[in-house]
């Protein structure tokens, strides 16, 4: 079987002003209801994880009741990072997810089709991670905003979520990341922490994180709400 875990566990800083990022309403929905959508009517998930902080679980019970999210098997509270939050929601999956979809509940626009993307390559190569090419010239700052190299962007992509993996490889992953007391800022660095190398899934769809407050009336607009 295939499991989900919805990252909805941070706090939103870059928002402003004291909000719970995934909880902000986009349109007639709060944020995090539009990824949790995605993965119920997705054929190739069969149970989601929800990690969201520990005073809203009651309230996030509620919202999936209410959006009907049928495959949901379990709410569980994050951590102070999302690596941690990651890891709690690895350690509550049903023992017979082989596979598991990790997605950030900022990332509203994912759709059925590019979980099943990352899920296939998941399942031929052990790891499926939504990308895009860069289209920006990318600088190297080392000091204030003093660019000192410009990589070659034909090797650069930016990698966002669904990413999806091997259960086992991803466990393994992070426990070697977390026993070496290292941070990672995406899964697939986890991945590559043990030396493997993650396999990316081009997604040209946008798939934008939403960050700063100005992000959700661009959102809105992309999904004409
Ligand atoms: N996340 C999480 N637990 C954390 C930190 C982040 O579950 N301790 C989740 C967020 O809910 C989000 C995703 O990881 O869906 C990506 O994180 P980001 O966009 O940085 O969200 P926040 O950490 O909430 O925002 P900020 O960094 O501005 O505080
Ligand atoms: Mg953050």
């Amino acid at each position: 079987m295939t499991a989900a875990i919805v990252l909805a566990a941070g706090r939103g800083e870059r928002m402003g002003a004291n909000v719970d990022k995934a909880f902000l309403s986009l349109g007639p929905k709060p944020l995090v209801a539009y990824s949790l959508l995605a993965f119920e009517s997705c054929a190739d998930i069969d149970a989601i994880v929800l990690v969201v902080r520990r005073n809203r679980m009651t309230a996030s019970r509620e919202l999936c009741r209410r959006f009907g999210i049928l495959k949901l098997v379990k709410i569980v509270s994050g951590g102070a990072t999302r690596q941690d939050s990651v890891r709690a929601g690895l350690s509550a999956l049903p023992p017979e997810a082989a596979l598991v979809a990790i997605h950030d509940s900022a990332r509203p626009l994912v759709t059925p089709a590019l979980i099943s993307a990352t899920v296939r390559s998941a399942r031929e190569t052990g790891s499926g991670v939504a990308a895009r090419r860069i289209v920006d010239t990318v600088k190297v700052v080392e000091r204030g905003n003093v660019a000192v190299s410009t990589p070659d962007r034909s090797k650069l992509w930016a990698v966002g979520t669904p990413q999806t993996f091997r259960t086992e490889l991803i466990r393994r992953a992070y426990d070697a990341v977390a026993d070496a007391g290292r941070t990672v800022t995406d899964d697939s660095g986890a991945l590559e922490f043990i030396g493997e190398a993650a396999r990316l899934v081009e997604w040209q769809k946008p798939n934008l994180k939403v960050t700063v407050a100005e992000d959700l009336t661009v959102t809105g607009e992309l999904l004409r709400i």
